[in-house]
């Protein structure tokens, strides 16, 4: 992170408006000094997340998640950290210094990585629209896209037979490579060959809407019938949804989110009207994907086929989102038709019968849970006791314990057998003080109030006492706060840079401010506990003198101020 100056940071943060930034997602209202909404790191429906204009930091009181302009790209959006100064550096009309020393070499790599792709994507659109892309136009009309679809996915056509990547993008070794290392080509006996052939080409984004890979469909009989990108360091295909770009605000507008299996499925229901399916790449559906799309939206519909196969999918998909749920989500699960997917039914059915399936069929997530577990379990006493052992397992996941407590609850009725899967105790809400001792208390307290007001640090510069805080963790922050102080920068937002893993610093620095009286207070404290430590080490006797004259000092304002506050 050091290869960008501070002052040109500090510039960035100065020229960036945070509530501006963050209102592009979240509905802020101003309350007080701060502007709050719902947090879009996690599900609520009560306002905790908070956006203080003045301090350019928001925090969620919610889930501890806090920072600056930075990190809030970092988080929300995927940046890294160079991309979210560049991108904001830009925002701004700053130029990234150049000599700030080369971006890491990995950056430069994936900036090239990323180009390709993108211009990847712009040769197999090209290919659909010449003559050579008219089995494929036609193939996309057959299925229902039109034209608005296939400019706003992208989609494009792969030719048959080898070399049309070298045709497009010429013989230069280093893009051969290049080319290589994003799937794009492989090698073979004789050298390069295309990976993607004869096929209708899916771009995949990830997202900030850079294509990282492709989704390739055989337009007639063969194997496999879609071919996809294989992993590569911008390709992780456990960690992507097809369509999140392009339908995360379509999502959260219409409060309306459908999971679905195929891409052809993610493209039928844009085309019908409804930007608001999400599909994973081929593979089961991971945690990672689920956290996404539950933050995404709180009551998803998840899609399967009504077969044995679509049950098997949803009941893993289900296993895998026990950990993440909580009573705020409300996923349900929709089984369709046999042999039927949502793409073939919106073409037979419309986009108003699949609406009013999504309304009338989808089943909860409890209720598809208890029907799982009864048919896997079978029938009679045995079946009942296997269903009781089988919902202890899956309860024991769960971290939300009130819906743990629930579905005991429901399980128990239904199998009229009493489980075992105890209740963990409930995690105590946040406050500023995460200290039992009250020592600690207050040197947390102290350095959230230099936090909160950055001139205090100044003042402190002046004094004549150098102290430190003995818990290692807030001293470390706190003697970097003294050093950026002395320096002139920005303190927190340096901070927030410094320690990136260090959750408490937003919450320090954004609470509402501490008062004077209580800051000279814990001054004070921090003060004698110093000189109380300094008292048991050996020292000439005049400087054992000062000390003690100092204690004194302080012990007799420490008091005055006890007796102000009555
Ligand atoms: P399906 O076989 O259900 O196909 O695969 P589909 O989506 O209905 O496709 P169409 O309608 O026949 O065109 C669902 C998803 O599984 C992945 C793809 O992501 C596909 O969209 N898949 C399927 C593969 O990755 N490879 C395959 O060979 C088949
Ligand atoms: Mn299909």
């Amino acid at each position: 992170m050091a290869h960008f100056p501070s002052a040109f940071l500090d510039e960035i943060v100065a020229r960036t408006d945070l509530i501006e930034l963050i209102a592009r997602y979240v509905e802020l209202k101003k309350s007080g000094a701060n502007f709050m909404g719902l947090c879009p790191f996690h599900h609520e429906k009560s306002p905790s997340f908070s956006v203080s204009a003045d301090k350019q930091l928001y925090y969620c009181f919610g889930c501890g998640k806090g920072g600056g302009a930075f990190q809030f790209l970092m988080e929300h959006d995927g940046y890294s950290f160079p991309e979210a100064v560049e991108y904001l550096a830009e925002k701004t009309g700053l130029e990234v210094p150049k000599d700030s020393g080369p971006a890491p070499q990995e950056e430069a790599r994936k900036k090239q990585a990323l180009a390709l792709l993108d211009r990847a994507a712009s040769v197999f659109s090209n290919a659909l629209k010449a003559e050579q892309g008219k089995s494929a136009r036609e193939y996309f009309q057959r299925r229902g896209l039109p034209e608005d679809i296939i400019q706003q996915y992208r989609l494009g056509y792969a030719p048959p037979g080898y070399g049309f990547m070298q045709k497009s993008f010429g013989q230069d070794d280093r893009i051969l490579a290049q080319l290589e290392a994003v799937g794009l080509l492989f090698k073979g006996d004789r050298g390069y060959a295309d990976r993607f052939r004869a096929r209708v080409m899916f771009p995949i984004r990830d997202r900030r809407g850079h294509v990282v890979g492709f989704g390739g469909r055989i337009m007639e009989k063969g194997e496999p019938k879609y071919l996809n990108s294989p992993e590569t360091p911008y390709y992780h295909k456990s960690e992507l949804l097809y369509g999140y770009y392009e339908h995360r605000d379509a999502i959260r507008k219409r409060k309306l989110l459908v999971i679905v299996e195929g891409y052809m499925d993610v493209l039928a229901l844009a085309a019908h009207g409804l930007p608001v399916g999400l599909a994973s790449l081929g593979t089961a559906i991971g945690e990672r994907q689920l956290r996404e799309i539950l933050r995404l939206h709180a009551e998803p519909v998840f899609c399967f086929d009504g077969d044995r196969a679509g049950r098997q999918a949803a009941w893993r998909a289900l296993e895998r989102m026990l950990p993440i749920l909580v009573s705020e989500h409300g996923p349900r699960f929709l089984y369709l038709p046999d042999g039927e997917d949502p793409d073939s039914l919106l073409q037979k059915e419309g986009p108003d019968a699949f609406k009013k399936r999504l309304e009338a069929d989808a089943k909860p997530v409890l209720n598809t849970w208890l029907d799982g577990l009864r048919s896997l379990a079978g029938r009679g006493a045995e079946g009942r006791a296997r269903m009781a052992k089988k919902a202890d397992a899956m309860l024991a996941d769960m971290k939300d314990d009130y819906l743990k407590q629930a579905w005991r609850q429901e399980a128990e009725a239904d199998t009229g057998l009493k489980l075992r899967e105890q209740s963990k105790p409930v995690k105590a809400t946040r406050s500023v003080s995460s200290y039992a001792s009250p020592s600690a208390r207050n040197q947390e307290r102290f350095l959230a109030a230099l936090l909160q007001i950055p001139s205090r640090i100044s003042f402190l510069l002046q004094g004549e006492d150098n102290f430190i805080l003995d818990d290692t963790g807030l001293n470390d922050v706190y003697t970097r706060a003294l050093e950026l102080a002395a320096a002139n920068e920005c303190v927190v937002q340096a901070l927030l840079l410094d320690f990136p893993q260090e959750e408490r610093i937003p919450l320090w620095a954004s609470q509402s401010d501490i008062s004077d009286g209580e800051y000279r207070k814990l001054l004070l404290l921090m003060q004698e506990r110093h000189l109380k430590q300094l008292r048991k080490q050996p020292a000439p006797p005049e400087q054992a003198e000062y000390r003690l004259k100092r204690l004194q000092e302080i012990t007799k304002k420490l008091k005055e101020v006890d007796i102000n506050a009555e």
